[in-house]
């Protein structure tokens, strides 16, 4: 794998994610904010600190420490996934207006993945793009979200449909800020990382399978470990394909059922990581029922999911004909055609096209 990888000892892991001019790091580790490291990332004056109202009083004001002398204004949102919208966008937008932002300016992104989503969206439209940092505080924004550029804001119509590839300046994923993050939330984001092992990674399934009581007790060792592995494998590959014109459509493995279920749950019912649960199981019983996978892998995944204490069935009220119908809006749809994520069981998952949606269907209902 063509990334750098370092230990600071005492202190922080460092990989890159390798985009050539547009490479940057992810650094990991604890006790990382108010500790001066946002500087080094930052090139011009002018900041805007994006949050939300649950975790800016929690660590704004370490963030604001770090930018001492700077110019610095902040855009603290009403939190949660229904709030990820063009209008929080477009108020971000004004901030920037207001602080007389450059291009030389840069957002600072704090919170989980609705903010780093949004911000970044919004700092993809700014002046026609300006720098930003991701500085993750759930666990699926550590694992997932933060590394890889893709932003964006919902429509009531569906999930993420309006945004735009734009790569942070940084990663700084403090381990610490884990510790005020509320239970669910935090299995929200195992899922994330579990389906690094069940996508690519036998070994790391294994892993999760072994060390799940560790991680779930927040020992740090384990959480460093689940962070790193997530990040080096998501480095690789949206180095390879950053535009996801092929591999990394992998990393949406369940995404497509989940994203449904997030959409006719309006945003408030189910976790972004909880709809992903549910998900890889509907895509792991689909290619059971295909021939593609084992029931035996099937029963794994599942089995797995459920001990991190996540989701795994689809709400009976979602039917499947609603289901398929909110499907049909997914970012993978080509020709009209759904393209799925599909299983051959443990650590190996294909891109399929043409899936009948009879089979689809059923799959939906097994019963
Ligand atoms: P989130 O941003 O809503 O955060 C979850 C909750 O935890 C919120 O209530 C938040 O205020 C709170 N919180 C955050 N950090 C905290 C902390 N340290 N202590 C206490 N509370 C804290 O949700 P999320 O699960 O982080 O992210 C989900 C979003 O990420 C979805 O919108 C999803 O579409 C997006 N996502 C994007 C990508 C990508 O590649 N861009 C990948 C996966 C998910
Ligand atoms: N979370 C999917 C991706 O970044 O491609």
């Amino acid at each position: 794998m063509n990334i750098i990888s370092r230990a600071e000892p005492g202190l922080s892991h460092r990989l890159a994610v390798d985009l050539g001019e547009r490479s940057y790091p992810i650094i990991i580790g604890n006790r990382l904010l108010g500790a001066d490291r946002l500087r080094a990332h930052l090139d011009g004056r002018k900041v805007l600190v994006v949050s939300n109202d649950t975790v800016a009083p929690l660590y704004l004001q370490h963030v604001l420490a770090d930018l001492e002398g700077l110019d610095v204004a902040t855009c603290i949102i009403p939190d949660g996934e229904s709030e990820k919208t063009w209008t929080r966008a477009a108020d971000m937008l004004a901030a920037l207006a207001s602080l007389r932002a450059g291009r030389d300016a840069t957002i600072v992104a704090l919170g989980g993945g609705v903010i780093g989503d949004m911000a970044g969206f919004a700092a993809s439209i700014w002046m026609r793009g300006i720098e930003f940092l991701q500085i993750p505080t759930t666990l699926l924004a550590m694992v997932d979200s933060s590394v890889g550029g893709k932003t964006a804001v919902n429509l009531p119509q569906g999930k993420n449909l309006v945004g735009a590839f734009h790569q942070p300046r940084a990663v700084i994923a403090d381990l610490d800020t884990l510790r005020t993050l509320p239970e669910r939330e935090f299995r929200a984001g195992i899922a994330e990382a579990i389906k690094y092992g069940a996508i690519v990674d036998a070994g790391l399934f294994e892993w999760y399978e072994r060390e799940l009581d560790a991680i779930l007790a927040r020992d740090p060792a384990a959480l460093l470990e689940v962070v790193k592995t997530s990040c080096t494998i998501k480095a690789d590959i949206v180095r390879r394909d950053e535009h996801e014109h092929g591999d990394r459509a992998l990393l949406n493995f369940g995404h497509t059922y989940g994203h449904a279920i997030e959409t006719l749950g309006g945003y408030t019912r189910f976790l972004h990581g909880e709809a992903v649960a549910i998900g890889m199981v509907l895509a792991a019983q689909l290619s059971a029922n295909l021939g593609m996978a084992d029931e035996s892998a099937l029963r794994r995944l599942q089995s797995l999911l459920e001990r991190a204490g996540l989701p795994v069935n689809r709400p009976t009220d979602m039917t499947p004909a609603a289901m398929l119908d909110a499907m049909r809006l997914d970012k993978k749809v080509q020709n009209g055609k759904l393209r799925l994520i599909l299983w051959r069981g443990i650590g190996q998952a294909e891109i399929c096209a043409g899936v009948a949606e009879a089979d689809i269907l059923a799959g939906l209902d097994p019963t």
